[in-house]
């Protein structure tokens, strides 16, 4: 029984030769209108008793034709993956083609974990533009006209501001020392961060704030300098406390801590007395640098004429103050020797020395 049908189907499965043309067959034999399909369809008109052995030989050939459609299939689609991929044949020994690799700049780097550290302990940020005026660089960081600091600070000035009427010798001359922006006469590019604590606390005092005030400020600082140890534009990171009863304890557990957070506990460090017209009294920070001490930072508690100028009463409030050098911090921490190649924009050096 059902011979024909048999020899059709095998002799039509084998001479396919895709996938496509099989599901074809796969529906002329077992589909809904199928040539098994039609003869398993008939089961229902016959007699009982001939049900049985009919439906066995038919549910034979419906066995056999799919396992013959299975077998097809699967031949076929081995042949059809093989024949591509021989076509599409990758070689992979080829070299694998560069991929350019950005790093951070440890300067940046070092910036993202003083405000890490400064943050924790409590201090919030506060900016302040890199073109300062004379009198918040200097006048109201207790640093009179004519001081040996202004000296010192290789000061690079520009051309006064317009529009100011005041003549271009005229610094220090201002009626106010209020106001958010630059003031006419003199502009410098600012020389250290100090000037923000002073735009800090005026905005605060402006405000009709009282102390606690804890801020720090981060950024670009310029001197007009340039060797081994020394570039024209360097960053550094201020921070200042002022609050009712604080004193040089709080200014060292708070310098302890920022320099152990940031440096880990194995650096040795040494306070060292000093001078800053803005503190008093002052000191210097020095970690250990192999046989000598390198010097990384200034501090000490804030000046009662700092005070004044931004009309804080040194009589109910003191204050401490810190500065520190950025590259110094990162030339220590991470043991690099030159200062100079931090903005060389060396892409090896950056390589080398990025994160
Ligand atoms: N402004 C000083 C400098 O550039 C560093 C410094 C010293 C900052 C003492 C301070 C401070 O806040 O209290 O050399």
């Amino acid at each position: 029984m059902f011979e024909s049908l048999k020899t059709q189907s095998l002799e039509e499965i084998s001479r396919v030769t895709d996938t496509r043309a099989l599901e074809d067959l796969r529906v002329k034999y077992l589909g809904k209108k199928g040539l098994v399909t039609a003869e398993m369809s008939k089961i229902a008109t016959l007699l009982p008793e001939e049900k049985k052995a009919f439906g066995a030989q038919v549910n034979a050939v419906r066995d056999e034709v799919t396992k013959l459609l299975d077998d097809k299939k699967e031949q076929l689609e081995e042949s059809e993956i093989n024949a591509r991929l021989e076509t599409e044949k990758v070689d992979i020994t080829l070299p694998a083609r560069p991929q350019p690799e950005g790093k951070i700049h440890p300067i940046a780097k070092v910036m993202e974990e003083i405000t890490a550290i400064l943050s924790g302990l409590g201090f919030e940020f506060r900016d302040g533009p890199n073109i300062e005026d004379d009198y918040h660089n200097f006048t109201a960081l207790n640093i009179p006209e004519n001081h040996p600091a202004r000296q010192m600070h290789d000061t690079f000035y520009l051309p006064s501001a317009p529009p100011s009427n005041l003549p271009p010798q005229a610094g220090g001359g201002f009626s106010s020392p209020l106001a958010g922006g630059i003031k006419g006469g003199l502009r410098v590019l600012r020389t250290h961060t100090s000037p923000v604590q002073i735009r800090a606390m005026e905005n605060y005092i402006k405000d009709g704030a009282k102390p606690p005030f804890r801020i720090f400020s981060m950024g670009r600082t310029y001197r007009s300098d340039s060797d081994m140890t020394h570039t024209p534009m360097f960053h550094q990171v201020e921070a200042l406390y002022i609050d009712r009863g604080v004193n040089f304890g709080h200014l060292k557990w708070a310098v302890n801590e920022f320099v152990t957070q940031f440096f880990g506990s194995e650096f040795e460090m040494q306070f060292r007395p000093s001078f800053f017209p803005f503190t008093e009294p002052s000191a210097e920070v020095d970690i250990r640098w192999g046989d000598r001490w390198l010097e990384i930072m200034g501090c000490g508690m804030v000046h009662e004429n700092v005070l004044k100028n931004v009309g804080v009463n040194p009589e109910e409030y003191s204050g401490f103050a810190f500065g520190a050098g950025i590259e110094r911090m990162a030339m220590l921490k991470y043991n690099i020797p030159d200062l100079r190649q931090f903005f060389e924009s060396d892409l090896r050096w950056l390589q080398h020395y990025g994160f």
